[in-house]
């Protein structure tokens, strides 16, 4: 008896990804689903608590491969780093040209197309698919983000696409025979991104974009609270009723989720309970140096992964507690909110609320500019790497499955619909008018937030952001100036074309290069 497909590695998003296959592929005759651990006892207790499918347990990557229909599939769920290279390097051992290995894990896309590389000496196809949706994604069907071959793309099709997640058709579908029929099921949250690194550098931009998406989140619960004096219950009342318009995602769902929940040993609002202290595994900071290398501008990106950095930096922060500045709630705000809650005439409650619409309206923008960037380096990665990667093609896919999966993806999937070649998000009518529709609210959140002393460095970059494209003459002219000066680093003119130097230490004449 074989087995269709290999996982390899049982913690609990290989377990869960494992159990997804077998649940989908057992209907086929004879499709089973092998499962290999170095830790063969936790294989072993993945075999026998879940009855999915029989699941064939191997003993070592050569019994791995004995037990694989050929050409052999086998999927990684291990650590990133050396792990995957020690799994990948036990495979290349055994696997046999024209076999697939996939690595399902968070790699570094650069890592990807090296190990590609490697593989291919062998004849042994190396495929990256970037996997997104957590361990209940995994269970229940994630977002796949799919690198490698074309080949290697035709022999994982019908294996994954089964255990995608499936998001609802959008009303502006593309009909057949519009130039997508080679791309999967369109309801199917997979797709193949590119060659090589392509899925790896997908599944990393989703991430920055998952960082970015966190934290403006955040910063609107920070304002909320500090602004308005709300207890988390009551802000995870604003976020279910924002989950009921454009901001609707899986992100600002299980916020209020986190925000409703009590620490059961305090009785205290489970948020005030955790240390002020976010984590990263690294694929934000991946993003941001990858835009930097590419020369994309990802800075409201950039500063989420900041203000995780920055919340860990304890000696740092302990230092400012010396430092001035405006208390975060001001009592104009506790006033209003106390006058409310006695029943006051309502202007305080007209404030409220308008603050609430406000802060919705400035998230919704910052939300906006935060894809544009991430899809702005997307569309730089693939033209640097030789991908053919469709960005209508990503908005589909991370439709559902995926952390990031929102209402908005189904306006960037119309977007890209409509205009296939579209430039920037910024070109889309959907986009642009949102955008001018919620700058003022953006504004006057950053102003507001600035004069009282709340940190909001995403909303702020995302409005520093928007302010410098829209501006046609900003501050660069000057720096372009200062470099001529100091490194004789020439520049353009406005009035005629060429480069040009002026003699900045002589009598400041200006020379055409
Ligand atoms: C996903 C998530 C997943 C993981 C992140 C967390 O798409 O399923 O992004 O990959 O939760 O890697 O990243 P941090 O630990 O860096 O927040």
């Amino acid at each position: 008896m074989t087995a269709e497909v290999g996982v390899i590695g049982t913690g609990v998003m290989g377990s869960n990804l494992a159990r997804n296959l077998a649940r989908n592929l057992t209907g086929r005759t004879g499709a089973r689903v092998a499962i290999y651990d170095r830790d063969v006892d936790r294989a072993r207790a993945l075999a026998a608590e879940h009855h999915e499918a029989d699941f064939l347990v191997a003993s070592s990557p050569a019994d791995l491969a004995s037990k694989l229909s050929g050409p052999r599939v086998a999927i990684l769920m291990v650590n990133a780093g050396p792990a995957t290279d020690s799994a990948i390097s036990d495979l290349l051992q055994v696997f046999e040209p024209g076999d697939v290995i996939v690595d399902g894990g968070n790699s570094l896309f650069t890592d990807t197309i090296a190990r590609g590389e490697t593989a291919a000496k062998t004849g042994i196809e190396f495929v990256g698919v970037g996997i997104s949706g957590g361990e209940v994604g995994a269970l229940e069907g994630p977002s796949m983000m799919v690198g490698g071959t074309e080949f290697a793309w035709s022999r994982l099709r019908p294996i994954l696409e089964p255990i995608a997640a499936r998001a609802e058709s959008t009303s502006a579908r593309a009909e057949p025979g519009d130039g997508r029929s080679a791309q999967a099921d369109p309801e199917s949250c997979i797709a193949h991104v590119g060659t090589d690194g392509a899925g790896h550098f997908v599944k990393m931009i989703h991430n920055g974009i998952e960082y970015a998406d966190m934290q403006l989140i955040a910063e609107a619960f920070a304002l909320l609270r500090g602004r308005l004096g709300l207890t988390p219950p009551e802000i995870a009342e604003v976020f279910r009723e924002w989950n009921r318009g454009d901001l609707e995602s899986y992100l600002i769902e299980i916020t209020a989720e986190v925000l409703d929940h009590t620490d059961a040993a305090t009785g205290e609002p489970f948020v005030d309970i955790i240390a002020d202290s976010a984590g990263a595994k690294g694929t934000g900071g991946w993003t941001v140096k990858t835009g930097l290398d590419l020369g994309v501008p990802v800075a409201t990106i950039a500063e989420a992964v900041s203000a995780r950095s920055l919340s860990a930096a304890s000696v740092l922060r302990s230092s400012g507690t010396a430092l001035d500045g405006p208390s975060t709630v001001t009592s104009e705000f506790e006033e209003a909110r106390d006058s409310a809650l006695d029943d006051a005439p309502t202007s305080a409650v007209v404030d409220r609320d308008t603050v609430i619409e406000t802060v919705r309206q400035a998230l919704f923008t910052g939300k906006i500019l935060a894809y544009v960037q991430g899809f702005h380096e997307i569309a730089a990665g693939a033209q640097e790497h030789g991908w053919n990667t469709e960005l209508g093609e990503v908005a589909r896919i991370w439709r559902a499955g995926c952390i990031i999966r929102a209402r908005f993806l189904d306006r960037i999937t119309e977007a890209f619909d409509a205009e296939p070649n579209l430039s920037s998000l910024l070109a889309a009518p959907y986009f642009r008018d949102s955008l001018n529709s919620g700058q003022q609210a953006l504004r006057d959140t950053v102003a507001d937030a600035a004069s009282s002393g709340v940190p909001i460095p995403a909303l702020a970059s995302a409005l520093s952001y928007f302010d410098g494209i829209r501006t046609s003459r900003a501050s660069a002219a000057l720096v372009q100036g200062q470099r001529d000066f100091f490194g004789s680093h020439t520049y353009g003119r406005t009035d005629r074309p060429g480069t040009f130097h002026t003699l900045w230490s002589g009598d400041r004449s200006e020379v055409q290069l």
